[in-house]
């Protein structure tokens, strides 16, 4: 199988650069700043069937947005040492986490004044300026015990960065809390039995909410590089962490075996009895092929825990077949209502998104924006119209695979109406492979 017939997930070869580019619409004038999206984009041909999809060198998309115009496109990898080494270039050097160098591919946050590419699995973030090239590992001024997340939740209320770190030589998972200075300011070790792929994990009020399911990291036991794999049999529980708690602390309620990558939001109600948290759970993942997804979808669920008799209530909440569920990252912690993810492609391979769904989890709604049949979306990030503007006042943005230019837009839909469709398309001049995750980076920050 050669690169072409990969079709969009094919890697591309080039760094682009690309200025004033072509828009249908009118891209917001409040829209002010850098949309940056990370994903795989393996750096030479590696045999494609020996590789699962999700694999490869970390490149970051960038589109930087202003004064109603779509100022630049970039796309760079990461200079890992393996990257740099192999187009040629000086090796950047830096810190070093077990001897673990790799390109991050996972997802791209910005904190206290640094644009961070982030992977999960023991492995440090790398920090990139703000035109895409790469400065170099950053272990948050030395004060990173370990290697970091893919996932991190800036906690709104302190303006402090959260993540659940994870490491294939750790038997426990670790609990980092970043200050505003970027240093990490707490540590807490949590044990944990085997090797648990804790992709993501959810932040309240008072608590983190760690996933331990029968998903693990067992690289030697993978044939095809792909390091993860279903463990018939493991438990599954949900650990409840004070924030400020000692691992002794946690307390591990039962759930029913089950992957979760990727929850959306959680928060505490009834006196802070109960917590409710919206999530997508795959009945079961990675437990097949090695090198295509398993063809259990994930669907969005609300799960309630209550914390006095320590029961775990699942409710499923939409039929379609979602993933990359995202909210406003002013609501997370605390009660919200809208959700975004996207409606995957039933049937073919994963990672294709058929379109854009916008979930009111308070009424039980939903309006969807659909892509035409051969195109993708991925996930959409919401950006608020202004600091202090209603929860779904402002823009979700994300990329769409166009088959009729063959090439990527960027689209801008309001996300107070996301069925009627894009009010600005960003043409890029060429295409952008599916990744993970993304973020807006405001010019104000
Ligand atoms: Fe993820």
């Amino acid at each position: 199988m050669t690169g072409a017939d990969r079709g969009l997930f094919a890697p591309v070869h080039d760094e682009i650069t690309a200025f004033d580019l072509p828009v249908t619409g009118r891209l917001p004038e409040s829209l002010r700043g850098r949309y940056l999206r990370n994903g795989p984009n393996p750096l030479t041909g590696d045999e494609p069937a020996a590789r699962h999809w999700s694999g490869g060198e970390g490149m970051i998309h960038g589109v930087r947005l202003r004064n109603g115009r779509a100022e630049w496109y970039r796309n760079r990898w990461i200079r890992s040492d393996d990257v740099a080494g192999r187009l040629g270039e000086k090796l950047l050097h830096g810190p070093r986490h077990l001897g673990t160098d790799c390109a991050p591919n996972s997802h791209v946050q910005f904190f206290a004044g640094h644009c961070l590419a982030l992977v999960e699995g023991g492995a440090l973030p790398y920090e990139i300026d703000s035109e895409l090239f790469t400065i170099g590992p950053f272990d948050f001024h030395g004060t990173l015990p370990g290697g970091f997340a893919a996932h991190s939740v800036v906690d709104p209320r302190t303006g402090e960065l959260h993540a659940v770190a994870y490491c294939w030589a750790w038997p426990y998972v670790q609990h980092l809390v970043v200050g505003t200075d970027g240093c990490v300011r707490r540590r807490v070790d949590v044990p944990v039995a085997g090797r648990p792929m804790m992709h993501d994990f959810s932040l309240t009020e008072h608590h983190v909410l760690l996933y331990d399911l029968p998903v693990v990291l067992a690289p030697e036991r993978g044939r095809t590089g792909f390091p993860y794999t279903w463990e018939p049999g493991r438990p599954a529980r949900l650990g409840v962490l004070p924030r400020e708690g000692r691992a002794a602390d946690v307390r591990w309620l039962e759930v029913e075996p089950c992957c979760v990558l990727h929850p959306v939001n959680a928060y505490e109600h009834d006196g802070g009895r109960c917590v409710t948290i919206h999530l997508v759970r795959h009945e079961r993942l990675f437990d097949g092929s090695r090198t295509a997804p398993d063809g259990h979808r994930g669907r969005l669920e609300s799960w309630t825990a209550d914390l006095v008799t320590g029961t775990v209530r699942r409710q499923q909440l939409d039929d379609r077949a979602v993933e990359f569920p995202r909210a406003d990252p002013r609501r997370l912690t605390g009660p919200y209502r809208y959700a975004y993810a996207v409606h995957e492609r039933e049937g073919g391979r994963g990672g294709l998104g058929a379109g854009l769904v916008k979930f009111d989890v308070l009424r039980g709604t939903s309006e969807e924006f659909r892509v035409p049949p051969g195109g993708d979306i991925g996930e959409g990030v919401f950006v608020p119209a202004a600091a202090d503007a209603a929860e779904d006042d402002g823009w979700v943005l994300a990329f769409t695979y166009e088959p009729a230019r063959a090439a990527t837009d960027l689209v801008v839909l309001a996300a107070q109406d996301v069925a009627a469709g894009p009010v600005a398309r960003v043409h890029l001049p060429v295409r952008v492979p599916p990744g993970f995750h993304g973020n807006w980076v405001p010019d104000d920050v």
